[in-house]
């Protein structure tokens, strides 16, 4: 039986508060939402729109520690420059609230005591790591230390980034707290656990025999889950961000970062309609659309809803179009590595074209694999496709009507056969982009929508106005008339896709509202209604821009390195009687020349103060040469001989290892009498 929904309720991923949002973030969840939402809205639906920053986690008090301030402030910001990115993009939120509000604090709260009390989790103690030092207990990221498999040192507790295997905490050798640096020790804790593995029993059927229509990519990963088998969840931190565990007993601890954040959702909705938020959260027929990113499949598709049927009183999510990641010029985005496009820098540098970057998103959209932005790709789109096509279509059957009939739309005469046919290819366009957005196949509906201003420009092409008029001027009112319903028709297609340039045509056209419901038709405007000025309606953007931008992503990066750079921990302290074993002189270079067939080897003639000595050391990729002739260097003057190559080296020269893997020899600053000791 098909189920009767008589609102809908969506919700956007809660982005964050310890960073901004980039085009990722934009490409996966938010635009595509908000086509969405206008659309439901455009047909006259009840719908709500629900956002807001998720601010509590481990990354939020990391990143105060390090700024030295307090959480809150981190969060203030963020959910400021978020909020604002978003309004600047056109999202149209019905609330973009706080998971710190009075509101959510209450609500999620008494969610878990609700769950307490049925008797819905179960209560784990066992051991983890602590920071005696800065008094806390360690999420397995915090802790790093020597990997037990490959032995790099800076293995995380969660994970070696060197050889990529799976961690737990307990088996990295001499583990470090990343809070404090001091040697961590295992504590008891308890814990509250959502038993995953006992709701399996319904959420597996619910989602894979009654939700057949959910995205492959959906339903694959949440198969997955099911074939491991579900396991109990953590509901609770040991840490002093967040909200405090409504439990006797339970000082010190809060409720686990993904248990607070959904319930957000609901929080949110109660902060905008304190009255009237359980008629969208708890009636049958609404519908309830979550759309997020593929890292958040399995807390949207099975614990939120595993939490939310353990509560007893809400409805469950209808579907959850959650979308692949967008690539960044061919690598992925990494807000630790500064690679991504931040939508706060967009808006300062592309004032009045967030149309262009959302029409490129949604024509890029990660719907069903992961998908590539690059600034080359941008600048084409804008230029092919929305100055080209849509623009150029726009522009001129404006000017046309400006210059033969003052602006005034013509009376349509005659229709021939050719007028006919125009006619027959776009009057289904409502339909079919109604068709498509209800499957959240966004990139196909804004292709409709193009498709239209494409039916345009070869319709005036074809019917060649600007010389039909020196022989059959009448003809030419037709043709005018019926591409000026073609334009109208377009604001109305790309609304829900590009807000601002349909706000900006409608102007143009001299009209306040065009309805959805009129989409195809051929009447939107009358015969004698006065249009308003025209303008173009996209810009063509030139190469030095992109480039420029390209530039950019790759000096924030840089820039980035650079800050994050710290020299590698101190080595384990040694004997003073073990370093002064080392014997390291300073000489001059006599000589300095390629090794043949190496790329990295350079052979040095050196004055040491003795015979001189030959030393080859791999630091040409960093060198020409000639460069080196006549510097005083450093070198270690008692290792024993190596041959490189065939060529004996009889020590090792001395250089500084920059963050970005350069090499610069260590010189004596002033000149010295070859062989002088360095101590
Ligand atoms: N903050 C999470 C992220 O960006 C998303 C939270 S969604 C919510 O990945 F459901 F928890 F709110
Ligand atoms: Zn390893």
């Amino acid at each position: 039986m098909e189920k009767k929904f008589n609102r809908t309720l969506v919700t956007a991923a809660l982005p964050y508060a310890n960073g901004g949002v980039h085009i990722g973030h934009l490409a996966g969840v938010y635009v595509p939402a908000d086509i969405y939402v206008r659309y439901l809205r455009l047909r006259g639906r009840e719908v709500l729109f629900i956002c807001g920053s998720d601010e509590h986690g481990v990354p939020v008090t990391i990143r105060a520690r390090k700024e030295g301030c307090t959480p809150r402030e981190i969060v203030d910001r963020y959910n400021r420059i978020i909020k604002d990115s978003f309004e600047g993009f056109g999202i149209t939120f019905d609330i973009f609230g706080r998971t710190t509000s009075e509101t959510h604090y209450e609500l999620a709260s008494q969610f878990f005591r609700t769950l307490y009390d049925k008797g819905e989790f179960v209560e784990k103690e066992n051991e983890q790591y602590y920071d005696e030092e800065a008094h806390t207990f360690l999420a397995d990221r915090y802790i790093t230390g020597e990997c037990p498999h490959c032995h790099a040192e800076g293995a995380f507790g969660d994970q070696c980034e060197k050889c990529g295997k799976d961690l737990s905490p307990t088996e990295l050798i001499n583990p470090r707290s990343a809070v404090s640096g001091s040697a961590p020790v295992l504590r008891k804790t308890k814990h509250w656990y959502l038993p995953l593995d006992k709701h399996q029993a319904w959420l597996q059927p619910w989602i894979t025999e009654q939700h057949k229509e959910w995205r492959s990519n959906v339903m694959g990963q949440c198969k997955s889950w099911f074939d491991m088998g579900l396991q109990p969840r953590a509901v609770s931190r040991d840490l002093d961000w967040g909200i405090p565990v409504p439990v006797e007993g339970a000082e010190g601890k809060v409720l686990y970062v993904w248990f607070d954040a959904p319930i957000g959702y609901i929080s949110n909705t109660k902060e905008l309609l304190p009255n009237d938020w359980e008629r969208w959260w708890k009636s049958e027929d609404t519908r309830l659309v979550h759309f997020i990113g593929k890292d958040n499949i399995v807390f949207h598709c099975i614990v939120f809803p595993a939490m939310l049927k353990a509560e007893g009183s809400y409805i469950l999510p209808d579907n959850v179009p959650a979308n692949e990641f967008l690539n960044l010029e061919d690598r992925k985005i990494s807000t630790s590595r500064n690679w991504a496009v931040w939508l706060d820098e967009y808006l300062k540098d592309f004032p009045g074209k967030q149309d262009v970057l959302r029409y490129v998103l949604t024509a890029n959209a990660p719907e069903t694999k992961d998908n590539n932005f690059t600034w080359k790709d941008f600048q084409a789109r804008n230029n092919n496709e929305l100055v080209a096509v849509y623009g150029n279509f726009v522009n001129r059957a404006l000017q046309l009507t400006k210059k033969y009939y003052d602006g005034i739309v013509p009376v349509c005469g005659e229709l021939t056969d050719f007028d006919r046919q125009t006619i027959s290819e776009f009057t289904d366009v409502k339909s079919q982009v109604e068709t498509l957005l209800e499957e959240f196949r966004f990139r196909d509906a804004q292709k409709e929508a193009m498709n239209l201003a494409r039916i345009g420009n070869k319709y005036l092409a074809d019917s060649e106005p600007w010389k039909v008029i020196k022989t059959d001027p009448e003809r030419v009112k037709t043709i005018l008339n019926l591409a000026l319903q073609l334009v109208a028709n377009l604001s109305i297609a790309f609304e829900p896709f590009l807000p601002f340039s349909s706000a900006r045509l409608r102007t143009m056209l001299n009209v306040s509202e065009v309805p959805w419901d009129r989409l195809g038709a051929i009447d939107l405007l009358p015969a004698g209604h006065q249009l308003g000025e025209p303008s173009l309606l996209f810009e063509k953007i030139e190469d030095d821009v992109v480039e420029a931008q390209v530039q950019k992503l790759k000096d924030m990066e840089a820039a980035n390195a650079a800050a994050n750079y710290r020299a590698n921990d101190v080595k384990a302290p040694i004997a003073f009687d073990d370093f002064e074993k080392l014997d390291i002189r300073v000489g001059t270079v006599l000589s300095c020349e390629r090794v043949p067939k190496s790329d990295k080897l350079l052979k040095f003639q050196i004055a040491d103060g003795l015979e001189n000595r030959t030393i080859v050391s791999g630091i040409a990729k960093h060198y020409a040469p000639e460069d080196l002739v006549d510097k005083q260097i450093c070198f270690i003057a008692n290792l024993p001989p190596r041959a490189f190559r065939g060529i004996e080296s009889q020590g090792m020269i001395l250089s500084a290892v920059n963050f970005n893997g350069d090499l610069s020899v260590i010189t004596a600053d002033r000149e010295v009498k070859p062989g002088s000791e360095v101590k």
